[in-house]
């Protein structure tokens, strides 16, 4: 293949990526935006077998295969639920390429010391950074922070030696010095994301994803592929701008969250409430009988609803509850609700539940306090109104849905075990709550059928 050709088709591809991800902003475009991504790698992957840089193709192929085996694996096994953590252990995947590039690259003699050594540094923090994520997203670790006296200024250390030694790197070209910084940098990785932990994890997340591209360009500049350069940057700018728009959801600094440390949880202890205190069991009947008499209900979906999977009859619910009792029904999505960026908008979506019924935090906040009942399903920290007035709780700051204001609130839970911050929800413990204790999706089915009687 010519140049010429191979440069068009990376081209094309870095427009299909662009609309790719023009897509990805709306549910209702999701799924063209995903076909177009699929479109572009597909044509960035074969314009690279038939360019002049591949000459062998026997490690290409087993790559591709042993690659492609294991992503088709977990994309057909993996759980909605789990998604969060796949792609965290996908994104240090991403993290672990750039160090292993960049390493081969050094050793073969490259003179790219700069770019070497950044995409080296930043995949190396993006792996072992992302491995740490999925360790405590899939429970093999405690997902609470795990921090000591002192380890804010070994993470600031780490990061000096890091900077120096990469400056003494591209300077001398020794290469012990990048075998240091490959090390440093892993350790930097791990030391940055373990004091995370309470309501956090997703701007980590979404901040490492950004710095897997980012090593991207790194690498791209070292091998002098324009593609790579181009969709690192892609994947670099989105993840910023996600992680802007979720530190500001969280009311974080994004500072903080780049050093490190600040979901600081030794404090969740003392900030639960409720001791001694009795939470009201409802029970459906009751449940049924005040919604099909309200005027407003505001559904609140939550981490719950989804590992319940539960959509599907909460749809029913609202619909019987439109249709057959005239009664308003809203969807109040929290931006960090559930365990993924826009976890809940996908789920209802799934569900069929037309976007117009749902509604994003500011603007159903006004409209709790004219509701009759927010029937809160399987969401938990989300709702929680130690954020506004526990200065010493890890979820102090984040916006959160209000709830307490609806006449009566029903909290569709299995206990009154708090959610994935730790923290305990006095809201459980308030005069105008209830309790309705269960599997979300056998709870709302009982609604639902006596509904339906
Ligand atoms: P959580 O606060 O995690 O609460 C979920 C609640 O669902 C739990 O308290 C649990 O209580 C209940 N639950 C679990 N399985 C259930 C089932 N089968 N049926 C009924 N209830 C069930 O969820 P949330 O309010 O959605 O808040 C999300 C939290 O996750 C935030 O702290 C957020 O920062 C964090 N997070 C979010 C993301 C993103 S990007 N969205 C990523 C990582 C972390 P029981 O055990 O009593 O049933």
């Amino acid at each position: 293949m010519s140049n010429g050709v191979l440069s068009f088709c990376y081209l094309l591809s870095c427009v299909l990526f662009i609309f790719s991800i023009r897509g990805l902003a709306s549910p209702e475009t999701a799924r063209r935006g995903n076909v177009l991504g699929m479109l572009g790698m597909a044509i960035a992957i074969a314009a690279t077998l038939f360019s002049p840089a591949v000459s062998e193709y026997i490690w290409v192929i087993v790559a591709i295969l042993i690659g492609g085996g294991i992503g088709t694996y977990f994309a057909l096994k993996v759980k909605m639920t789990s998604l969060p953590q796949m792609i965290a252990a996908f994104n240090g995947m991403g993290g672990l390429s750039a160090v292993l590039i960049s390493l081969a690259e050094i050793i073969s003699g490259s003179e790219l010391l700069i770019e070497n050594a950044l995409g080296l540094i930043i995949g190396a923090v993006a792996f072992s950074g992302s491995m740490i994520a999925f360790a405590k997203l899939q429970g093999l670790i405690s997902p609470k922070a795990i921090t000591f006296k002192g380890l804010q200024l070994i993470n600031l250390i780490l990061a000096v030696l890091v900077i120096a030694a990469c400056v003494y790197f591209v300077i001398r070209s020794d290469i012990n010095v990048f075998y240091f910084l490959a090390a440093a940098s892993i350790v930097l990785g791990i030391t940055i994301v373990l004091p995370i932990g309470g309501a956090d994890m997703p701007v980590v997340i979404s901040i490492l994803n950004a710095y897997s591209g980012w090593a991207a360009v790194g690498i791209g500049f070292s091998l002098n592929n324009v593609l790579l350069i181009i969709v690192g940057a892609i994947v670099g700018a989105s993840g910023a701008i996600l992680s802007y728009i979720m530190v500001k959801a969280m009311n974080r600094s994004l500072l903080s969250v780049m050093l490190g440390g600040f979901g600081n949880e030794k404090n969740a202890a003392a900030s639960a409430q409720g001791e001694n205190k009795i939470a009201k069991t409802g029970d459906t009947q009751d449940a049924a009988f005040i919604m099909e008499n309200a005027n407003k209900v505001i559904i609140v979906p939550g981490y719950g609803m989804a590992v319940a999977q539960a959509q599907h009859i909460l749809k029913t619910m609202g619909d019987d509850l439109h249709k057959k009792y005239g009664v308003e029904v809203m969807y109040a999505v929290h931006p960090v609700a559930g365990r993924m960026p826009g976890h809940m908008n996908v789920l209802l979506a799934e569900a069929n539940v037309p976007y117009e019924d749902v509604f994003e935090l500011e603007a159903i906040n006004r409209e709790f306090a004219t509701a009759d009942v927010a029937y809160v399903i399987g969401a938990n920290d989300v709702t929680n109104p130690l954020a506004r007035t526990d200065p010493n709780s890890p979820i102090y700051g984040m916006p959160v849905l209000d709830v307490a204001k609806a006449k009566t609130v029903f909290f569709v839970k299995r206990s009154l075990n708090s959610g994935y911050s730790g923290v305990e929800n006095p809201l459980f413990f308030a005069d105008n709550t209830f309790m309705l204790y269960g599997d979300a999706k056998k709870v709302t089915e009982e609604i639902v059928s006596v509904l339906e009687k």
